[in-house]
């Protein structure tokens, strides 16, 4: 059966006939060629497909398009404005945060989420956040050092001082993994392989 529903999509909308069980990453991708959130486990477990509804970050490979009608969608293409990165990308760039980059839309998604939540957020409130999305590249690391930067650019320059100052290795332990279904980094996985 088919079903006319309406998405409004990176602030544009769209009037689309879809059958019942197509996901809302199913018509992002293909039909209106949003392919800019990935395709990953298509489970709900790695994060790779993650847009914002009504501003919250979710897993659009886990979302009815049905169930978005009438509501706001912003993808990883939406972020960019007039050309220039969002501060988020900007950061996941200059700091190496994008390696083999299948990850990172779904993470910049999921950390434009928290700061526009949570403006000035704990360590562990990022991490939680990033909790789950999974990256099989980068060890965290400059994942985490790329959104203390955002952070920091998006207060003015204040607000993760401590965070800065701090140094400390902010990568998840084996125990907040095991808590959030964190993978481990794919080093560690190879090394056990
Ligand atoms: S593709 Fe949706 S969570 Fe992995
Ligand atoms: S950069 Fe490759 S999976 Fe994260």
């Amino acid at each position: 059966m088919k079903h006319l529903i309406q998405l409004t999509v990176n602030g544009q909308t769209h009037d689309l006939v879809t059958r019942a069980e197509r996901t809302l990453l199913d018509v992002l991708r293909e039909d209106l060629g949003l392919t800019g959130s990935k395709r990953g486990c298509d489970l709900g477990a790695c994060g790779a497909c993650a847009v914002l509804l009504d501003g919250r970050p979710i897993s659009s490979c886990l979302t009815l398009a049905v169930e978005a009608s009438g509501r706001e969608i912003v993808t990883v293409e939406g972020l960019a404005q007039g050309g220039a990165l969002h501060v988020v990308q900007e950061a996941f760039v200059e700091h190496g945060a994008v390696q083999c980059g299948f990850c990172t839309p779904g993470m910049v998604i999921a950390v434009k989420g928290l700061l526009d939540e949570r403006p000035h957020p704990e360590d562990a409130e990022i991490l939680e956040a990033l909790s789950g999305n999974l990256c099989r590249c980068t060890g965290y690391v400059k994942i985490l050092d790329a959104v203390r930067t955002a952070i920091r650019r998006m207060s003015g320059g204040r607000g993760c001082e401590a965070l800065a100052a701090d140094g400390s290795d902010l990568r998840p332990s084996q125990a907040t993994r095991d808590r959030s279904g964190l993978a481990a980094p794919a080093t560690t996985r190879e090394s056990r392989a």
